[in-house]
């Protein structure tokens, strides 16, 4: 059996785990692995290197993938998923393992309606795939926007000021929602909930009034400005898969807000320090749990399928189901928040 593996889409902390835990126990099990280059790029390309034990050791705590990624999308072109199959073909895959978000895998379950034996394993800092509690990045994520704002905490305070911190989510506001509550935010503004430049000012008037000097407000890249009702971008250029390249509502937001207070305002944005670093222990265990199940789904010939997380049970669902629809934050947790805010 030749297993190929490949990661596709933004990277996240957790991608190296999982692809060491697909080798290990893919070698175990007497399998050959091949690691295909910069997600579907390399299977266009033809680009990939044997995997072995050894090459998977010594991966687990590095964030980013060692096989590298890209939003390549073999769809995209008329002649893109012929090229990829006959190199499925050429290099003598059995199986193709691939982990991403809803772009990657879905990329994934079309070639399955090809007759390619895919298997998907969920990842992304952003968490908004419907089919599993939570993918991998995500913990990680959330852990670098609460430790950021734990450090702005101190110098908005001592310069009595307003800082608005842009985290990434475009569709969802999960990293928003997780990391406003675990950092202390003020105010967390998220796309499922369009806001008003007026709602924002009046909740940090609020604060003031009651003798705080300072407000951090957290804002999610895709957050919906309700006068405007579009999203706010300072870029209009778009990715393979259509998605428009984010970022610019904290920069526009927090100008307004010094505008209609009268309050010193900075904007920070995290941008892709998000997605770096080493993966925390959560993310860790779920990538690795991931990378067996999805070996042993291989074993059982159990295509087509998605490895997920419900409660604490890796199960598997069709790779339809876990591409089928975003998965939007919980609005309790954002009520949960929002019992702090000003
Ligand atoms: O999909 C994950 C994500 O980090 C989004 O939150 C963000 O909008 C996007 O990727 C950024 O993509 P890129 O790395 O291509 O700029």
């Amino acid at each position: 059996m030749k297993i190929g593996i490949l990661t596709g889409g933004g990277d996240c902390p957790g991608l190296n785990p999982a692809i060491r835990a697909v080798v290990k126990k893919s070698v175990k099990s007497g399998y050959e692995v091949i690691g295909i280059r910069d997600g579907w790029k390399g299977l266009i390309e033809l680009n990939y290197k044997n995997l072995s034990s050894e090459t998977a050791s010594g991966i687990l705590h590095l964030g980013g993938t060692i096989l590298g990624t890209s939003r390549t999308n073999p769809f995209a072109t008329a002649d893109g998923p012929q090229k990829v199959i006959e190199n499925i073909h050429r290099i003598g895959l059995d199986a193709l393992v691939a982990i991403g978000g809803d772009d990657t895998l879905g990329v994934a379950y079309k070639l399955y309606g090809k007759g390619v034996n895919t298997i998907g394993i969920p990842k992304t800092i952003d968490n908004d795939l419907s089919a599993t509690d939570f993918t991998f990045g995500f913990d990680s994520a959330v852990n670098i926007v609460m430790n950021a704002l734990d450090n702005l905490h101190s110098t908005a305070e001592s310069h009595h000021r307003v800082l608005v911190v842009e985290v990434m989510g475009r569709h969802a506001g999960w990293i928003a929602t997780y990391g406003g509550l675990a950092g202390g935010a003020d105010y967390i503004l998220v796309p499922e909930k369009p806001f008003t430049i007026d709602e924002v000012c009046s909740s940090i008037k609020r604060r003031h009034s009651v003798g705080k000097t300072f407000s951090i407000i957290v804002v999610a890249e895709g957050a919906v400005l309700a006068e405007a009702e579009k999203i706010i971008t300072k870029d209009i250029r778009k990715d393979a898969f259509g998605h428009a390249m984010l970022g610019g509502i904290g920069k526009f937001l927090c100008e307004e807000i010094e505008k209609k207070t009268g309050y010193e305002c900075r904007d920070v944005v995290l941008g892709h320090l998000q997605r770096g670093g080493s993966p925390t222990a959560f993310d860790r265990i779920l990538a690795t749990r991931y990378g067996i199940a999805a070996v042993e789904l291989i074993q059982k010939k159990d295509f087509g399928k998605m490895v997920a997380l419900r409660g604490n049970q890796i199960v598997a669902v069709s790779l339809e189901e876990g591409i089928k629809r975003s998965k939007t934050i919980d609005m309790d947790i954002y009520e949960i928040a929002s019992t702090f805010f000003g």
